[in-house]
């Protein structure tokens, strides 16, 4: 148990113990940091009374936990607090939308107030009395119904809220709209339904600025942003860059959900469930996300946790506006403790050099690999190619012209244990391209339920 517990990480958020899983409700409010979790009071495994456990920040890195703040309670939850957002309503405070598993296991949205306004902890939440606030709509079954968004003002002042869902063969962004927050109708059409993707889980919509790495509130509309629009199906979280029309209250994107592995991602690894925030702090949007991990419920049960949230990221679209770039928050330095430093150092072909006085499973890098001659590269046509499929088929030990080079991480002293991030050099049709993978499927010796595969990290 000792050894497994050397795989506790000590610098993401995690529990003392048990089962976590969801992001929800992030928010800053009166100088606090506010994060919120899919939490099992009672195992390391997922469990039959979900509810949203409570951490408190003023860096985003180190966390205090507080007491729960929803737990089952009524007849419209009592069977879980599933995932949801919260909405700061100007003025008057932050509210909390989740999702309840009611009496009869159907999924039912509510609405929770801050006890006391002038807490900046805002410990205590008070269930509004009339939840809930929606129940599924027709065509909408009791278990496709969850997972409220922050809302946003829309253009006639009215607010907007998407609801993740599943109806008629379709993922979808169940729109509903309101006047006072609490009497909510549903648009008759979805913001946006696809037939290529299954149910949608922990949907996010939001704004990003067409020019700046700053992030802007949810409700901002103008001009100056595009509007993202992300969903969690095929265990992984997709998103689309697009238009938002609020005067039709349709998302136009730019380029559709396939379905495939085309779609963009977030994230390559274990990354689902995400949720954006805009932090007026440092106005830039930061994004949360699970790490879920591929420990086997034996294993997970043994340790006695399971599930770790991301570093936060600071997320904003790309300058050529066809994809969303993420980096670590700035205040991840507070974790940085001693330095190693290289440089200029000649890497021969086929040799792995090990940077020492680091500890490898601790370590943030940051890498300049510079390349003498890329003549040689090979063609590749990134229009024709999935970049996925090229990082399984070459893994990281296949030799190619420019490549693969780049780091064994997490790797134990005789390498049967470690996980390659590696690089691959093309010739495009306009200029290089770098392929970056990373190939977990000897991160572990231990037997896993996902290992996951290869996975192509980016091709830009
Ligand atoms: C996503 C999810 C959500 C749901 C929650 C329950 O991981 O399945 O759709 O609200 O987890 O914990």
């Amino acid at each position: 148990l000792q050894e497994q517990q050397s795989y506790r990480s000590s610098f993401h958020f995690q529990p003392p113990k048990n089962w976590l899983n969801d992001p929800n409700g992030p928010m800053w409010y009166k100088g606090v940091y506010h994060l919120f979790y899919q939490y099992n009071p009672y195992g390391a495994l997922f469990g039959d009374v979900m509810i949203w456990a409570h951490s408190v920040s003023h860096d985003l890195i180190n966390w205090i936990h507080l007491n729960h703040a929803l737990c089952p309670t009524e007849p419209y939850d009592i069977n879980s607090c599933w995932s949801g957002s919260a909405t700061t309503l100007p003025g008057k405070g932050p509210v909390i939308l989740y999702t309840g598993i009611d009496a009869n296991h159907c999924q039912v949205q509510n609405m929770a107030l801050p006890k006391n306004l002038s807490d900046p902890l805002l410990e205590e939440w008070i269930k509004f009395a009339q939840n809930p606030i929606m129940t599924p709509p027709d065509g909408v079954e009791g278990n496709n119904f969850r997972d409220p968004t922050t809302a946003w003002l829309s253009h006639d002042g009215k607010w907007s809220v998407i609801i993740g869902g599943w109806s008629n063969n379709q993922g979808m962004a169940i729109l509903y709209r309101s006047e006072d927050f609490v009497n909510w109708t549903k648009n008759q059409d979805p913001l946006y339904s696809t037939e290529r993707t299954g149910m949608w889980e922990c949907p996010d919509f939001y704004p990003v600025s067409v020019n700046s790495t700053d992030g802007v509130d949810t409700s901002v509309l103008n001009e100056g942003v595009k509007h993202v629009m992300k969903a969690g199906f095929n265990s992984h979280d997709y998103y689309m860059i697009g238009t938002y029309v609020p005067e039709m209250e349709k998302y136009i994107p730019d380029n559709d959900f396939t379905g495939t592995s085309m779609d963009l991602r977030y994230d390559h690894g274990k990354f689902y469930a995400s949720k954006t925030f805009f932090d007026s702090v440092k106005n830039r949007r930061i994004l949360w996300g699970w790490v879920n991990e591929s420990d086997s419920r034996e294993d997970d049960m043994e340790k006695g946790w399971s599930g770790l949230q991301s570093i936060p990221r600071h997320i904003w679209l790309d300058r050529s506006g066809k994809q969303l770039v993420q980096w670590p928050i700035e205040e991840i330095s507070k974790l940085h403790g001693k330095k190693v430093s290289l440089f200029h150092k000649k890497l021969d072909s086929g040799s792995i050099f090990e940077v020492q006085g680091i500890t490898a499973s601790q370590a943030d890098v940051e890498v300049v690999f510079e390349l003498p001659e890329l003549q040689e590269a090979e063609f590749l046509n990134p229009t024709a190619v999935d970049p996925q499929l090229l990082c399984t088929d070459a893994n990281a030990s296949i030799k190619g012209r420019l490549g693969p080079f780049g780091l064994l991480t997490l790797a134990t002293k005789d390498l049967t244990e470690q996980t390659a991030i590696f690089f691959r050099i093309f010739k495009g049709l306009k200029g290089y391209l770098v392929l970056m993978c990373s190939d977990p499927s000897r991160f572990s010796l231990v037997s896993l339920t996902d290992p996951n595969g290869i996975e192509a990290l980016n091709i830009k």
